[in-house]
């Protein structure tokens, strides 16, 4: 059902013809998710900790936000040093927030400002797989649906993403093909 890495995520994201919002539960997507992890975190040695305020009801895409939270944890896996990783979803005014926090590697302050880019990565190939897409097709993603997403990071110490979406959107806007197209 979820897109098991960034990559499957970019295929199945990009390939949808249209954004199909509905009002969903932040909180209950969250955890869906994150049971879908939990093989893998216990592989990984880095506890899954959850913890959601009932109902954070908005509007959005559901299978594009479950690939903003697969990207996000697939990341705090993969970087957070076998560490436990805190995911919270609350809202304040209007606004749902959704944080991923690991203690884990972290990252260079130089290298912070370009994380989001396209096949930008802050680590060494050999020491870490990856493609340097996760981020940008979550970023993308949360963009086209009216939100920010902010990283805080410390070398050695570990990093927090966190996601804020406007609770109310149109029920038309979000991701369209003809953007999605020009940015495949
Ligand atoms: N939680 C994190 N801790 C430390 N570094 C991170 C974290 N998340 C992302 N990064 C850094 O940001 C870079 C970009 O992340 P992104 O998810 O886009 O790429 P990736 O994980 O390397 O590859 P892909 O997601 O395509 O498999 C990573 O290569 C890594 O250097
Ligand atoms: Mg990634």
């Amino acid at each position: 059902m979820f897109p098991s890495s960034p990559t499957a995520a970019w295929s199945s994201c990009w390939t949808s013809a249209r954004p199909s919002t509905e009002e969903v539960d932040l909180a209950v997507i969250t955890r869906d998710v994150v049971e879908h992890f939990r093989e893998e975190s216990a592989r990984s040695c880095s506890p899954l900790l959850i913890h959601t305020e009932p109902l954070v009801i908005g509007r959005w895409d559901r299978i594009r936000l479950e690939q903003v939270i697969t990207n996000l944890l697939a990341n705090a896996l993969k970087f957070g040093s076998r560490k436990p990783v805190e995911i919270s979803v609350t809202s304040e005014h209007g606004t749902a927030l959704l944080s991923v926090k690991d203690h884990g590697i972290g990252i260079a302050p130089d290298k912070l400002p370009h994380i989001f880019e396209r096949f930008e990565r802050a680590v060494s190939a050999r020491e870490y797989g990856g493609l340097g897409l996760g981020l940008y097709i979550a970023h993308e993603i949360v963009s086209a649906l009216g939100g920010t997403v902010h990283v805080q990071s410390t070398p050695g110490v570990g990093t927090c993403f966190t996601v804020r979406l406007p609770c109310s959107r149109p029920p038309d806007s979000g991701v369209s093909a003809q953007h999605a197209a020009g940015h495949a």
